[in-house]
């Protein structure tokens, strides 16, 4: 483990002011891919300019889409879905494990020979839930165990639309296979286990692509072609929720963050929040790329412990869980997260990995194979690792808002991944 970029938090005593967060992660990579296969010139605005999204701008470049990115606005060049050319080295999704899903449903398409890989940690997380679909498409795909984990080399481009059931909810796989269908023939047909972020959805049919969506079932006819875009991101949901989560826990809050995203598959955390008792407005709500968007206003809130059970919740909640987690540390009582084994193949094992950091600041809390119990108590503070996840490593900044002495969090770098301008936007509030 690196321990070259620690960071430690103190309590603070007041955490206010109004922010806005960066463009939406998933929303982000979806743009790119879409414009990609899209013949002309798309323009997309406030784009989040990380790591992961890094990986996809990359991932296209190597098979030759051009990408201009000035500030947050990244110009794309299309060439259509048969217009990628073969890359000449293997394809780095770094640790993004939705460039990956994504990706390799597009070189599923492509008449040519391929190989993505990612790093330590991406290597090690499950990718038979798209290879085993896009084989059955038509396409040659191998790698370790059968093609599950990355390397994985594909040769594509004569698949057929099939009719899936997809065995995990995940929204990856889903956009992997409705990308994958822009390049096959006949229709396509896609039922989700439960309902899973819809970017990618509502993207298409603003785009003016013929897509049906109905009680978790997707269906389109394969080959339709988008046109190039002009789209603006909204706020990253999964971002915005650190500040929520340290405006309900801090000793005194008011913060306002303005125009997030709220997509109904994202917005789990919102729904426990409240039942915990967490005092949150949501107003001014509005419409961007095809999204709700809305301003979230946050104070101080007594919060009680809940259970998180509910399949659907927590496919809306997947990404906040570990936060949700921290912040359950400061309510009374008990909090059970069940249902949620998902969160072990994740960036890293996101239980084990929470249930060892709140350990180490004073707090008691059990590991289960699908979940964890916490129990509320007193946040002492102490030493934790991030484990190179950048989701563990803020939930765990937010935990040291109002911890009794410091918290310093090892490998804290790993927030570049996804918001790299967390640190700054935190200041602005702690030092406001
Ligand atoms: C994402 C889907 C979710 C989520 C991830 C981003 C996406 O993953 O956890 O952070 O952009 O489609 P799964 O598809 O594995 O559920």
């Amino acid at each position: 483990m690196n321990n070259g970029n620690k960071k430690s938090f103190t309590p603070i005593e007041r955490l206010e002011g109004k922010i806005t967060v960066p463009g939406d992660k998933s929303i982000s990579h979806r743009a790119l891919f879409v414009s990609a296969i899209a013949s002309g010139i798309s323009k997309i605005e406030n784009i989040l300019i990380a790591d992961d999204i890094m990986s996809t701008v990359k991932c296209l470049n190597s098979l030759g889409t051009e990408i201009g990115i000035r500030d947050t606005t990244a110009v794309v060049t299309g060439n259509g879905i048969h217009g990628f050319k073969e890359p000449t080295n293997l394809l780095d999704a770094g640790n993004s494990g939705t460039t990956a899903r994504i990706m390799l449903g597009l070189l599923s398409t492509q008449d040519f020979f391929s190989v993505i890989t990612g790093d330590d940690s991406l290597r090690t997380r499950p990718m038979k839930r798209i290879t085993v679909p896009l084989s059955a498409m038509g396409a040659f795909i191998d790698g370790r165990d059968r093609a599950n984990y990355l390397p994985i080399c594909v040769r594509g481009g004569r698949s057929k639309g099939i009719d899936y059931d997809m065995p995990t909810a995940s929204a990856q796989v889903k956009t992997g296979l409705i990308l994958a269908s822009m390049g096959a023939k006949g229709i396509m047909t896609i039922r989700e286990p439960f309902n899973t972020r819809d970017h990618t959805e509502r993207m298409l049919q603003a785009n003016g692509i013929d897509l049906k969506v109905s009680d978790k079932v997707i269906q389109l006819a394969c080959s339709q072609k988008p046109l190039p875009m002009n789209i603006r991101i909204p706020g990253d949901f999964s971002s915005a929720a650190f500040f929520i989560g340290a405006g309900v826990i801090a000793k005194h809050s008011d913060i306002l963050i303005t125009n997030v995203g709220i997509n109904p598959g994202r917005t789990g955390f919102l729904d426990i929040l409240k039942e915990m008792g967490a005092s949150i407005e949501v107003t001014n709500t509005g419409f961007e790329a095809g999204e709700p968007t809305a301003d979230i206003h946050v104070r101080q809130s007594r919060l009680h412990g809940v259970v998180i059970e509910d399949r659907e919740l927590i496919v809306r909640t997947i990404d906040e869980l570990p936060l949700l987690a921290v912040i359950s540390a400061y309510a009374e009582g008990q909090t059970l997260i069940k249902n949620a084994g998902e969160l072990r193949v994740k960036e890293t094992d996101r239980i084990k990995a929470i249930v060892y950091g709140l350990s180490n600041i004073g707090i008691k809390a059990k590991e289960f194979q699908d979940g964890l119990r916490i129990e509320g108590g007193e946040v002492k503070g102490g030493e934790v690792s991030s484990y190179g996840d950048h989701r563990i490593a803020m939930a765990f900044a937010v935990a040291s808002v109002s911890s009794r002495k410091e918290i310093s969090i090892d490998n804290f770098d790993a927030v570049n991944i996804s918001f790299p301008q967390f640190m700054d936007i935190f200041n602005m509030l702690r030092y406001a």
